[in-house]
């Protein structure tokens, strides 16, 4: 595997396997690697032939007030799993790399970037949006693998994709998740083992969501009453936002048809976690 960090030689490294037509694999990662990030990895791995891997902490992506600072970071071990998931080359540029000085334009993917995480964390999904482009730019990748666990994320990707003629395939995999149920994430590293136990209120409100949509009950207002007892029953919370929304356009459902998608984001202590759950599969 080889470990890169200017995107001078990331383009020499690929130029060949490009000419000779070999598909190429992204995933696009900040760090400090779980099994949900090796599994988009490993799906990678066995679609393409050339797998790149990018860890890059993005500023942009980052509010004022959040944890671009404190972010966990574990250079040598992300690299040790890299490597034993197949990956052929990791990128791993400076912000200086990426955001030259002059640096001035950004991508803005609108109506799906607007509910949810997009209104309580302003300019997340343009960070979101221009650093992918930029990398996808950087790379050309083929196929490209983004996590469910951050639906919305994926909504915008695929948005701008669209809208933007990308010439990439946007792969979502599923989340993987703890044995209690919690959405793996990077972030569960800041939860106390208290605060820990707590989090997998998340988990269970959405399951509490699947069991109304599997009664067949069409009042979205009875699902989000049921989802807020469930993670106010423990101290320390504060939900940010809980939702059933259209799985496409994320808009919030007041009737719940065919297709619906729980959502959520909550603090846990001073930690916010989000997860989502398509109540329909
Ligand atoms: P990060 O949070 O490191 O996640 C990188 C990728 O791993 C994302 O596609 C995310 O959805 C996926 N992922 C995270 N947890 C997962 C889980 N439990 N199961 C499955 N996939 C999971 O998301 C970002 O970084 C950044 O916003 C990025 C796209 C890299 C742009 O900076």
């Amino acid at each position: 595997m080889d470990i890169l960090t200017t995107v001078h030689d990331l383009r020499d490294r690929l130029r060949p396997h490009r000419q000779e037509g070999r598909s190429i694999g992204l995933v696009p990662t900040m760090g400090y690697l779980h099994e949900g990030h090796l599994s988009l990895m490993r799906r990678g791995r066995s679609e393409n032939d050339v797998l790149v891997a990018t860890i890059f902490v993005n500023p942009t992506q980052f509010g004022p007030n959040e944890d671009l600072d404190k972010y966990p970071r574990d250079p040598e071990g992300d690299a040790e799993k890299c490597r034993s998931a197949g990956v052929d080359i990791l990128f791993v540029p400076e912000p200086g790399e990426v955001y030259g000085p002059q640096f001035q334009t950004y991508v803005t993917v609108e109506r799906v970037s607007a509910p949810l995480c997009g209104a309580s964390r302003p300019g997340h999904f343009r960070g979101v949006a221009t650093v992918v482009l930029k990398l996808f730019n950087m790379v050309q990748p083929t196929d490209a693998y983004f996590g469910g666990k951050d639906y919305q994320q994926v909504q915008v990707i695929k948005t701008m994709a669209r809208d933007l003629n990308l010439d990439v395939r946007i792969v979502e995999c599923d989340t993987i998740r703890e044995d209690d149920g919690l959405a793996m994430s990077s972030r569960n590293a800041y939860l106390s083992p208290d605060r820990r136990r707590q989090a997998v209120c998340l988990y269970e409100a959405l399951m509490e969501a699947k069991g109304f949509f599997k009664n067949g009950a069409n009042n979205a207002e009875h699902y989000l009453a049921a989802m807020r007892t469930r993670v106010n029953a423990e101290p320390d919370t504060e939900v940010d936002y809980i939702s059933i929304v259209h799985p496409d356009t994320l808009e919030d459902l007041a009737e719940v048809g065919d297709k619906a998608l729980a959502i959520l984001a909550v603090r846990i202590g001073s930690t916010r976690l989000i997860d989502n759950m398509l109540l329909h599969e």
